[in-house]
């Protein structure tokens, strides 16, 4: 047991890394629960912590681009452009790995999924390290990804030594995951705090996502059925027929930018009153948090238009699906991230 720290010290964060230690740091995305990606050790409490299960692998955090190049064998073209657009920032990489990152991280895939993420304290603790920092959201799995330190700190206390508290996450939804078939062809692993739209400005084509159908097995990226899930069951829909269907008593309604008439207000929260995506990403794990604490029945979500960051939203909403929770303990063909 530790008696779980939360500050801004990078020294001392840097300083429980070297040692082997687990950290939960700050992204502009969500909170991760970082270790040195080089130490098995190390790579093993983060599974520990997290109760994570080994063959779902982690992502690869670094601060710099000649860093990223070390880690993979090779980067396309294109992936060469994403990376001058978007690093650091809200995107990650599947590339072929190098010899340097251990089996553990990828999970004994051949790929590597990196990332540098846009947050100042972050940056400067990786740039601080002679390694790089594998680290998933620093959830336990299965739960809603933590987009402030108190969340960590409110289920990983005691757990890990150390927050590095870098205020709210300003994005809200974890990295947008870019990979490469087997044909060489790009494709959307998973949607997140980067939209397809601006991706495809930038690559000047489709890039076709990959939805969990298709997903052959839970390795791939970002395609475990039940993730950010609540506790509290939670349907999406249109929240007023959802209310006149399934029921009034104990509801709770997550809207996108309006409130709900002749419903009590207490029980409601608007995800973007300004009506922006990016506001709503930005709030929706902190308000579904907030909802699974209110001793609800159920939780009736909007689904947004399927456009911009609301397509990331409506991904994490469905995946925090009542079905898909009762279909994983069923046993059935959904997983537990
Ligand atoms: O924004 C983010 O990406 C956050 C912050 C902390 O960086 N991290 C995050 O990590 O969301 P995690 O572990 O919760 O989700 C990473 C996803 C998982 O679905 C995992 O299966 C997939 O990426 N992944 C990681 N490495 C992979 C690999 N080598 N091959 C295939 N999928 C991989
Ligand atoms: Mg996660």
């Amino acid at each position: 047991m530790f008696q779980t720290k939360i500050s801004t010290d990078i020294a001392r964060a840097a300083a429980l890394l070297r040692q082997g230690e687990v950290v939960a740091i700050p992204t502009e995305t969500v909170y991760g629960l970082a270790g040195n990606a080089l130490d098995d050790q190390a790579v093993v409490k983060i599974f520990e912590a997290k109760n994570r299960p080994t063959f779902n692998p982690l992502i690869v955090h670094t601060g710099s681009v000649e860093q990223i190049r070390t880690f993979v064998q090779e980067i396309p073209p294109l992936g060469e452009r994403l990376i001058e657009a978007f690093m650091p920032g809200p995107l990650t990489l599947l590339l072929p790995k190098s010899d340097k990152i251990p089996d553990l991280v990828t999970a004994g895939s051949g790929k590597v999924a990196i990332r540098m993420p846009n947050h100042p304290l972050t940056l400067a603790l990786l740039r601080s390290l002679d390694f790089p920092l594998a680290a998933p959201s620093a959830n336990p799995s299965g739960y809603i990804s933590p987009t402030t330190a108190q969340h960590v700190f409110d289920q990983l206390q005691g757990k890990i030594p150390y927050i590095l508290d870098g205020g709210t996450c300003q994005v809200g939804l974890e990295s947008t995951i870019v990979g490469w078939n087997e044909a060489g062809e790009a494709l959307v692993y998973r949607v997140g705090g980067l939209s397809v739209e601006k991706l495809e400005e930038v690559c000047g084509q489709k890039l076709p996502i990959l939805t969990h159908h298709e997903a052959k097995s839970p390795q791939t990226a970002g395609q475990l059925l039940s993730h950010y899930a609540p506790e509290t069951p939670l349907m999406l829909g249109k929240p007023e027929l959802l209310l006149s269907t399934y029921g009034r008593e104990k509801a709770a309604c997550l809207t996108f930018d309006s409130l709900i008439g002749d419903f009590p207000e207490a029980q409601q929260r608007v995800l973007a009153p300004d009506g922006n995506y990016a506001t709503a990403a930005r709030n929706l794990f902190a308000f579904l948090r907030d909802l699974d604490a209110g001793n609800y029945r159920i939780i009736y979500a909007e689904e947004l238009p399927e456009e911009g960051l609301g397509r990331a939203i409506n991904d994490r909403l469905r995946r925090a699906r009542f079905e898909n929770k009762l279909l994983g303990k069923a046993g059935g063909e959904a997983w537990e991230e």
